[in-house]
């Protein structure tokens, strides 16, 4: 498989279309074909906000949805954009027929764990890491796989559960979990996992893969460390190059080898949960 790296392009792209989705979310439409007949799942790109050097450090975002369809005729990528500070201010602020430059696709695509027509595969997604769960679900929709696949999707409340019509709309099935109990299941996506996990006949192969806020992804690894489940977390650590140069983003390597350090952006962002120590 070739490096990421090796398959990345830099350059600026024309906006395309944009929408707000309210509770400071944002939809950034971009036609990119350099970048979408080649990015797959799980994939990320890094944002150079303005024109200048201020802030100089691009910022990194996965890739949402590719247009019209995931593959080598995809034309234009989608990303779901949470405004948080000044870079993602701008961002939001962009209109159609403006430019945007990218650099990407960066990044491992998620795995495609195998499952037979018995197995099911959790998607556990909480905040921005609906974005790339969104597209392993319309890679996953096109290819038909055998196994059964379920979104779960968590927020404090009903008003802050991104992205759930758009997987409902692709035929994906999907349960929200919501702290207040305003929508679905009253608690947290990893107590809903459990509960979930609980009620499978025994002897029902599972796989997972978890995108979500740091809290939730650390009580998603200790879950599927205990259960002993083969489950990936993809994690969006602070990422100031985004292909390897910097040493910015890396996290301690697996528990039973000898110490180092491991890139997030290069041999991640999606990692094996048991490779990821208690704290990451
Ligand atoms: C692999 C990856 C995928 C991501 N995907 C998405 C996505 O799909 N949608 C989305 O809205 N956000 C995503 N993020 C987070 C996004 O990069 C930050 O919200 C953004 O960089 C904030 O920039 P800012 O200038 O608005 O905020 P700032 O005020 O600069 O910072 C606000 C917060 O964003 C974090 N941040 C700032 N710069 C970076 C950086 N270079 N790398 C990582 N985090 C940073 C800071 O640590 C801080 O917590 C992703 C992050 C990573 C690493
Ligand atoms: S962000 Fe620079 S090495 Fe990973």
């Amino acid at each position: 498989m070739k490096m990421p790296v090796e398959l990345c392009q830099v350059d600026d792209y024309e906006v395309v279309g944009t929408e707000d989705l309210g509770q400071d979310w944002f939809r950034l439409d971009i036609e990119a074909p350099a970048i979408a007949s080649t990015a797959r799942a799980g994939q990320f790109v890094q944002v150079r906000i303005g024109p200048g050097d201020i802030p100089l450090i691009r910022r990194p975002f996965s890739i949402f949805d590719v247009g019209p369809q995931p593959g080598a005729d995809a034309t234009m990528i989608r990303l779901l954009v949470q405004r948080v500070g000044a870079g993602t201010r701008a961002m939001v602020q962009l209109r159609a027929g403006d430019r945007i430059d990218l650099m990407g696709p960066l990044g491992h695509p998620m795995p495609r764990p195998e499952l037979d027509a018995t197995g099911t595969l959790f998607l556990v997604g909480g905040g921005i890491g609906v974005a790339p769960l969104y597209f392993y679900c319309r890679e996953l929709v096109n290819e038909s796989c055998a196994h059964r696949y379920k979104v779960l999707l968590g927020a404090r409340s009903r008003a802050l559960l991104i992205g759930l019509e758009a997987f409902e709309s692709i035929g994906v099935e999907t349960c929200a979990a919501t702290d207040d109990g305003s929508s679905g299941y009253h608690g947290n996506v990893i107590q809903l996992l459990g509960d979930l996990l609980d009620q499978l006949p025994e002897g029902d192969a599972v796989a997972g893969i978890g995108c979500g806020p740091h809290g939730m992804n650390l009580a998603l690894r200790k879950v599927a460390v205990e259960r002993d489940l083969r489950f990936w977390i993809s994690l969006e650590n602070y990422m100031p190059c985004g292909f390897g140069a910097c040493f910015g983003c890396v996290i301690p390597g697996p528990p039973d080898e000898p110490p180092r350090y491991r890139r997030v952006c290069v041999e991640g962002p999606c990692f094996p949960a048991h490779e990821l120590p208690e704290q990451f």
